[in-house]
């Protein structure tokens, strides 16, 4: 196989370097970071684009550290923990920029992103296997768990967690067993074995950057005048009571009913008449399903799953709609939804929040105003 030397000049949407060769092929290599060097191996020849492997890191990039956490590339946990923090968020700079030209969208502004105090021991929920005697994630797409003592991503109350499940008496079972650790808001470590879903819904895994996520959406929800507001995808009211204060209405739906009750729990007697949150999933015939009085909203808020709205958001667009936050943790399906929106309505600015340091994952908040 032909190896030949190319320079990775951005990072593709799986965490591998891109480059290009003097014919103008692009080459798609894992484990490489912008500024490398590298002599590649083609591994598979594919329409647009080939994936290949290092054979030599020529010439490294100065941006390369040595990784903190010994298990890295052998647990399938962090894709960029040999890279520095800085350059890891110019690189998700880059890829938000490049998925939104690839969309066709030309925000207004395109925000710097804003990184994470807090880069390390940031997780507050995770899933670990055990197996007899081995406590610890699976290899990057395969089912071989590797070993850990310490994961320097997670949290120091799930780390402290993971040291009592290894100090158990785990006997020699051939099961695999899923165990998930969640350091819930009173401060105490949940643990969960082997539950089909999530025990307790989605909530943000960085606890910090969730709170840059409340505060820039209650200030744009402020700064737009937001009044009567339908927030799809509300989850456990995350979003809806950061911006509460500043609106007179808003009407959260999520599908999971355990959230939405965690959503009503939470209501204060001041809330009473401001909140309502329905249990529903978002479809095509949502809005037939809620009460009339909902279809006035002036803004809507959505937080989508990674799968984002699937072709539902024409159905919540009317005339008087003025604001669209879209928050996302998927940029690419996030283009593929808001197509619908250019004609009426300006995309004014994309802010991208660093909630998954060291992964290649980038979240973002987009606000749409109409033209
Ligand atoms: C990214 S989370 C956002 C939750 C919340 N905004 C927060 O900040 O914690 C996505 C939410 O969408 C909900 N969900 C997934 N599919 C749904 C659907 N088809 N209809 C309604 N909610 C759905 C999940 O239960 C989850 O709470």
């Amino acid at each position: 196989m032909i190896e030949t030397q190319i320079e990775i000049t951005r990072m593709g949407l799986e965490g591998q370097g891109v480059g290009y060769d003097l014919e103008g092929n692009i080459y798609f290599v894992p484990g490489a970071l912008v500024g490398d060097k590298v002599k590649v191996k083609t591994k598979e020849e594919r329409k647009k684009y080939r994936d290949a492997e290092i054979v030599e890191l020529v010439e490294p990039t100065g941006k390369r550290i040595e990784p903190v956490c010994k298990y890295f590339q052998k647990c399938g946990g962090c894709d960029w923990l040999q890279w520095d923090y800085q350059a890891q968020l110019a690189a998700k700079e880059e890829i938000v920029k490049h998925i939104l030209e690839r969309g066709e969208l030309r925000p207004v502004e395109l925000l710097p992103i804003q990184k994470a105090e807090q880069n390390l021991f940031y997780r507050n929920r995770i899933q670990v296997r055990q197996l007899g005697k081995t406590v610890g994630f699976f290899k990057k797409k395969t089912h071989e768990l590797v070993d850990i003592e310490e994961c320097k991503v997670a949290a120091p109350g799930i780390n402290e967690e993971i040291q009592k499940i290894r100090s158990e008496n785990l006997g020699t079972s051939n099961e695999v067993t899923k165990i998930e650790l969640y350091l819930g808001r009173d401060g105490k470590v949940h643990r969960f074995d082997n539950v089909a879903h999530s025990f307790s819904g989605f909530a943000q895994i960085h606890s910090g950057q969730n709170e840059v996520l409340r505060s820039r959406v209650a200030q744009i929800m402020r700064e737009k005048k937001a009044k009567k507001v339908l927030e799809l995808y509300c989850g456990d009211g995350n979003l809806t009571y950061a911006y509460l204060a500043s609106v007179e209405k808003a009407w959260g739906i999520d599908a999971s009913q355990s959230a939405i009750e965690s959503a009503r729990i939470q209501r204060t007697e001041e809330h009473e008449s401001k909140a309502v949150f329905f249990a529903d999933k978002v479809d095509h015939n949502l809005l037939r399903r809620l009460p009339q009085e909902i279809r006035d909203y002036d803004t809507l808020v959505l937080d989508p799953p990674r799968q984002g709205m699937l072709d539902c958001l024409p159905r919540f667009l009317h005339n008087q709609l003025k604001t669209i936050l879209y928050i996302s943790c998927s940029p690419v399906t996030f283009t593929q939804d808001v197509q619908c929106l250019k004609k009426d309505f300006i995309l004014q600015t994309v802010e991208p929040i660093d909630m998954f340091p060291h992964t290649r994952h980038v979240e973002l908040i987009a606000t749409w105003v109409r033209r």
